[in-house]
C-alpha cells in the first residue's frame, strides 16, 4: 500500500510539474516579450549609471549584464517558435533568416560577457557595444 501511495503523490508531483511547464510555455510571444524586458531592465540599470542618474556601482553594473548575458543566451530558445498576435513586435523574417538572428543573439551575449565595469568611465563604452549589439537585432527584425 505504502509503494502506492508513494507512487500516486510522485505521479501527480510530476502532473502538477508538466502541467506548470506548459502553462508559463503556452505563449511564446509572451514568452519572449518578458526575455526583452529582462534584458530591457539590464539596460535601464546600466544607462541610468551612464548618465549619472544613479552613482555608480561596479558591483551592480557587473550583476545587470550577467543578467543579461544569461537571458541572451535563452534568445534562440525562447524565439525558436514563430508565433505571432496582435502585441507581437517580432518580423516574420526572424524565422527565414534564423541563422542570422541567432548570430545577432550571441552577439550580445558576448558584448554583455566581455563589458567590463571597474570604473565609472568605463560606461559609455559599454552603452555603446552593449547597445549596437540591441540596436543591430532591433534594426533588422523588430517592428
Ligand atoms: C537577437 C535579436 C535581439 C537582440 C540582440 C535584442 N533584441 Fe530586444 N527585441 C527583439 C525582438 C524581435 C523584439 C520584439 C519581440 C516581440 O514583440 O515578440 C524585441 C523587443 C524588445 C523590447 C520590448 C519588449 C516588450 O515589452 O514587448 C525591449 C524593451 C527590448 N527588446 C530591449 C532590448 C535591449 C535593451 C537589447 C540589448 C541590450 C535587446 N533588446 C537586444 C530582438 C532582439
Amino acid at each position: 500500500m505504502k509503494t502506492i501511495t508513494t507512487l500516486l503523490a510522485t505521479a501527480a508531483v510530476a502532473a502538477a510539474g508538466s502541467f506548470a511547464y506548459a502553462e508559463s510555455h503556452a505563449d511564446p510571444v509572451k514568452m519572449r516579450q518578458e526575455t526583452m524586458k529582462t534584458i530591457g531592465g539590464g539596460m535601464k540599470v546600466l544607462s541610468d549609471m551612464a548618465k549619472g542618474k544613479t552613482d555608480f556601482d561596479s558591483a551592480a553594473a557587473t550583476a545587470a549584464l550577467a543578467t543579461m548575458a544569461e537571458a541572451a543566451g535563452t534568445i534562440p530558445t525562447v524565439f525558436e517558435t514563430e508565433a505571432q498576435d496582435a502585441e507581437s513586435e517580432a518580423k516574420d523574417d526572424i524565422w527565414s533568416n534564423w541563422g542570422d538572428f541567432v548570430s545577432k543573439a550571441e552577439a550580445l551575449k558576448a558584448a554583455t560577457t566581455e563589458a567590463s565595469v571597474s570604473e565609472a568611465g568605463d560606461m559609455q563604452g559599454v552603452m555603446g557595444s552593449v547597445g549596437a549589439a540591441c540596436g543591430a537585432c532591433h534594426k533588422a527584425y523588430k517592428i
